[in-house]
């Protein structure tokens, strides 16, 4: 069984206490952090967000997983200096990659670092299957619930056939969820087979975020006990 993982997304979080949210998180109970890295090309997403340089702060300040998720236009530029800076998963778009997803796979490997691929809500789940079945395959597939570029969107419950799909596709594929998570959500996702399950406003919204998080968690490996019977 794929494990559980909660993944706060630092979008939501005070960017000039960085290392203390990411700390505060770490200490509520989450299992990665999300980190949203948007280049601000209005044809990708209408929002310019955070790159290398504060990847590279923060990795100074943690050891935890840093779950880069990448809506930029041209990822392959990224991989040299996430790598350098200390990202540990990078997350790029199939949207973004039709031409070079080979090779980035290869190149973020060879950084160290997880690769995976991510959807927008129009793209259709099958356009990820190559890069599942590739020789050098990614590692996780992350299912967007909102249209990209900001935190506190409404959840898009009609991706969670995309999820279905690809769970029976793929029992132990890492298939992670963003977008409108939080308690009234989450069922849906864990049922369809959702095991990474990014949380922004939900969480860093919430007055007491480490019960948000472990609800989040118990939904989870209760869908995954019920779906044994
Ligand atoms: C949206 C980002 C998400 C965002 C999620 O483009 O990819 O990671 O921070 O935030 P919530 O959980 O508030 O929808
Ligand atoms: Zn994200």
């Amino acid at each position: 069984m794929v494990k559980p993982k909660i993944v706060p997304s630092m979008l939501s979080s005070d960017f000039a206490n960085l290392a203390a949210e990411a700390d505060r998180m770490l200490r509520y109970g989450a299992d990665w952090l999300h980190m949203d890295i948007m280049d601000g090309f209005v044809s990708f997403v209408p929002n310019l967000t955070i790159g290398a340089p504060v990847i590279e702060s923060l990795r100074k300040h943690t050891d935890a997983y840093l779950d880069c998720h990448l809506m930029v236009t041209n990822p392959l530029d990224y991989v040299e200096p996430l790598g350098k800076a200390g990202a540990s998963g990078f997350t790029f778009h199939v949207e973004a990659a039709k031409e070079n997803w080979q090779e980035l796979i290869q190149r973020i490997k060879s950084k160290g670092m997880r690769p995976g691929v991510a959807l927008k809500p129009g793209t259709p789940i099958e356009e990820v299957h190559p890069l599942l079945e590739a020789k050098d395959p990614v590692e996780m597939v992350l299912v967007m619930t909102v249209h990209p570029g900001f935190g506190g969107q409404k959840f898009l419950p009609e991706m969670m056939d995309k999820i279905r799909a690809l769970r029976k596709k793929y029992p132990s594929l890492d298939i992670e969820v963003d977008g409108g998570l939080g308690p009234s959500t989450i069922d849906l996702a864990s049922s369809a087979g959702a095991n990474c399950i990014v949380a922004g406003s939900s969480v860093f919204g919430a007055s007491y975020p480490a019960e948000v998080i472990s609800k989040l968690r118990k939904s989870v490996l209760d869908a995954q006990a019920g779906s044994k019977k």
